[in-house]
């Protein structure tokens, strides 16, 4: 076998991923032109070359402004339709995908654009590319908690497609225990619940996460190695960690690569899976993640194979279809 071969894709389940960060800068001009939405950028290349941050918030300031090109449900659709052909050539066989609702909402797009656009692209995806989907509408953590508390009944009318809630963006001086309410909401209705927590904010708002809002699975979660407590409990809970390598690098969590903590986080015994967070933004799909930290943490076969396995666990597939990969 040659190196190559080795780091081929294994199958995956795709556990943390925007959907608006895999908006590529050809596609942000493209729609940009479709939809006569002036961009401060001239070009693919001039706004690749603005794809470089010094933190979350620098990252997010970018990612908000450029979602003004997406309007109308085929856009979604072709932002959909992009990611899935690009993650199946990367071994994703099933994704759970993130969306920012209120973030269309504010800017006056409805919800039926955002989930019919979307609905459109997932609802053959399993067909055309082999991959299953999932969403999981995000709750954005500068905002009011009472916005998201309206806004979860209207979620619920794109069940079956939506499985669950999620929370993201800035998380500092943003705790997990403002959402509390909602998050209690959605666990009545049946609603699988995330969050991001030990992204940038401490270890104290994982365990805030797991005990305030009763998730299931914490996206980032690095800095929990920062607290041994916290590593201990996730250990012998099983939590499962969605990692995403590249966008820690990106945003400036983590130093190079090399000083990544997903191998300790293995070592530790944790649930850790790897993801791409917003690959169009971050330098990287799910492989390309994975073949990053292989090289870089000289991670071994059977450790990418752990991985792999960890994402099936972790989703929220049924029992049986999920123990089919396994
Ligand atoms: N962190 C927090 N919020 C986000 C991210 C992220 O990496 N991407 C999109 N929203
Ligand atoms: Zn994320």
């Amino acid at each position: 076998m040659s190196p190559d071969d080795e780091l081929a894709p294994l199958p995956t389940a795709e556990l943390h991923l925007h959907i608006e960060g895999t908006l590529e800068p050809e596609l942000a001009v493209a729609l940009a032109a479709r939809n006569r939405v002036r961009l401060r950028f001239d070009g693919p290349e001039e706004l690749r070359r603005a794809y470089r941050f010094s933190d979350l918030q620098s990252f997010l300031d970018l990612y908000y402004e450029l979602m003004a090109v997406l309007q109308r449900p085929e856009d979604f659709t072709d932002l959909a339709e992009a990611y899935l052909r690009t993650a199946a050539a990367q071994g994703v066989r099933h994704a759970e995908v993130f969306v920012d609702p209120q973030a269309h909402l504010a800017r006056g797009v409805p919800l039926e654009v955002v989930f019919e656009g979307l609905g459109e692209a997932f609802a053959t995806a399993e067909e055309r590319h082999g991959v299953s989907v999932a969403l999981i509408p995000c709750f954005l953590r500068e905002r009011d908690p009472a916005e998201a508390e309206e806004l979860l009944p209207r979620l619920l009318r794109y069940r079956p497609l939506v499985i669950g809630i999620g929370l993201v963006s800035a998380e500092t001086g943003r705790p997990p225990e403002l959402f509390e309410r909602v998050f209690a909401r959605a666990a009545d209705e049946g609603l699988h619940r995330v969050a991001h927590a030990g992204e940038e904010g401490p270890a104290e708002y994982v365990t805030a996460a797991l005990d305030h809002l009763g998730i299931e699975r914490v996206d980032h979660g690095i800095r929990s190695m920062e607290d041994p407590s916290v590593v201990a409990r996730l250990r012998a809970e099983q939590v499962p960690l969605t990692v995403c390598p590249l966008s820690n690098v990106a945003l400036r969590g983590v130093d190079r690569l090399a000083d990544h903590p997903l191998k300790a986080m293995l070592d530790a015994g944790l649930a850790a899976t790897v993801n791409s967070d917003d690959p169009a933004y971050f330098g990287g799909y799910l492989h390309d993640n994975v073949a990053a930290v292989t090289r870089a943490l000289g991670l071994t076969l059977d450790e990418r194979r752990r991985l792999a396995e960890n994402s099936w666990r972790a989703s929220f597939l049924p029992a049986a279809e999920r123990d089919r990969h396994l």
